[in-house]
């Protein structure tokens, strides 16, 4: 074990794009599991677009992280020392762990810990197999509504989120196109994931390309971005069209909140409906997302991408690789191996 418990808290909320000087490292003691808690051990760290939030001092759908506080975030660790009742010394374990080696764990909190299932790839419960997947899961199927034949949009395509809601519009037999950043993420999405088209937003114009590609007009738009990628789809959508307001990522280290969409009239012409969703609220039926997801991707239905850096130092930049768009798929960090052996392996 170590001798010391390596943090990084937030030291300041951040204005404008996020970065390295809102936070600060320290060197705390390695913490001790009272009565109904256990010692968890980080192993990879997942980085989400929405602790951009958590950094900011305003009421969220969960309470802001206090300056000093280590940096909130989603982890796969190992039990080290256990008084808890539903893990032993040893487990793998996914929680809500944040920016350290060491954390103490109980029950409760916006994530109570859950187990890893034994014969999963560590890093899959932070991704396909975990938040992502289950947000493109219940966002797609309960707020799309996909019908075979339909032309879905989906912005943001490449990333976590987005390229398992496309791959699941195509198992429900949609036209999928994606919106992404760069060739080679419109290369990996045709070639590999299966989407019908991608239109690179950065070298291409997006209203010219949709208006091309979707002559009927969209009937699923899976919006991860906001902005004025909303506004150009807002104004291709088909009668009864359904926008899925996932995430608005373009926004997420705007100084102040860009305007809405001019054109939300179209809206009412289109008699469409627009509407946003929080993962958490549908924590009742996280098994059987889990159960679904599990079979399209161990049977190699969905494919799924993971960008793993390494380093605990690198863990503050490695959250603004989000915001540039500079991770090619899940954007994990990795800590550490497993110190004890995992039992059953
Ligand atoms: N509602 C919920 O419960 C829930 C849960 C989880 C995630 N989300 C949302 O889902 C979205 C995706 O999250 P993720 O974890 O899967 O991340 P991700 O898509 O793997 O990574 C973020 C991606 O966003 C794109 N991006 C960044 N800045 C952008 C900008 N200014 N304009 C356009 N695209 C930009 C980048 O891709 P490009 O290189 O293609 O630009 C980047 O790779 C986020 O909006 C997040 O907040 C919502």
């Amino acid at each position: 074990m170590n001798a010391v418990n390596r943090q990084w808290l937030l030291a300041s909320r951040p204005v404008g794009m996020i970065n390295e000087s809102n936070f600060e490292y320290r060197e705390a003691e390695v913490p001790s599991p009272g009565p109904g808690e256990m010692l968890v051990r980080n192993l990879y760290l997942s980085f989400d677009p929405a602790q951009r939030g958590w950094t900011l001092d305003r009421a969220s759908y969960v309470p802001p992280v206090q300056i000093g506080e280590p940096m909130r975030a989603g982890a796969i660790g190992q039990v080290i020392e256990s008084n808890h009742p539903d893990f032993s010394t040893g487990a793998i374990v996914q929680g809500t762990f944040g920016w350290q080696d060491y954390a103490v764990v109980g029950s409760g909190g916006p994530i109570s810990p859950m187990p890893v299932p034994p014969g999963v790839p560590l890093t899959l419960p932070l991704g396909a197999l975990g938040i992502t997947g289950l947000t493109a899961y219940f966002g797609l199927l309960d707020l799309g509504e996909p019908k075979e034949g339909e032309t879905v949009v989906i912005s943001g395509a490449a990333g976590a989120t987005g390229s398992v809601a496309g791959q699941i519009a195509k198992l429900q037999g949609c036209r999928v196109i994606g919106i992404a950043g760069g060739p080679k993420k419109c290369a990996w999405l045709t070639e590999q994931a299966g989407f019908d088209a991608a239109i690179d937003y950065k070298s291409e114009n997006l209203d010219t390309r949709l208006r091309e590609l979707c002559p009927s007009g969209v009937d699923v738009f899976f919006d991860n971005v906001g902005g004025s990628t909303l506004e150009t789809v807002l104004g291709l959508i088909a009668q009864n069209a359904r926008i899925v307001l996932c995430g608005g990522i373009s926004g997420y280290n705007e100084v102040e909140p860009p305007p809405g969409p001019r054109n939300i009239m179209n809206l009412v012409i289109m008699r469409g409906r627009m509407e946003g969703f929080i993962v958490l609220d549908y924590a009742n039926r996280y098994s059987e997302g889990i159960t679904k997801l599990a079979e399209w991707v161990m049977g190699g239905k969905i494919v799924y991408l993971e960008d793993i850096q390494e380093g605990f130092e690198n863990i503050p930049k490695t959250l603004q690789r989000l915001y540039l768009g500079q991770n090619f798929g899940k954007q994990i960090l990795k800590i550490t191996d497993p110190p004890l052996e995992i039992p059953g392996s």
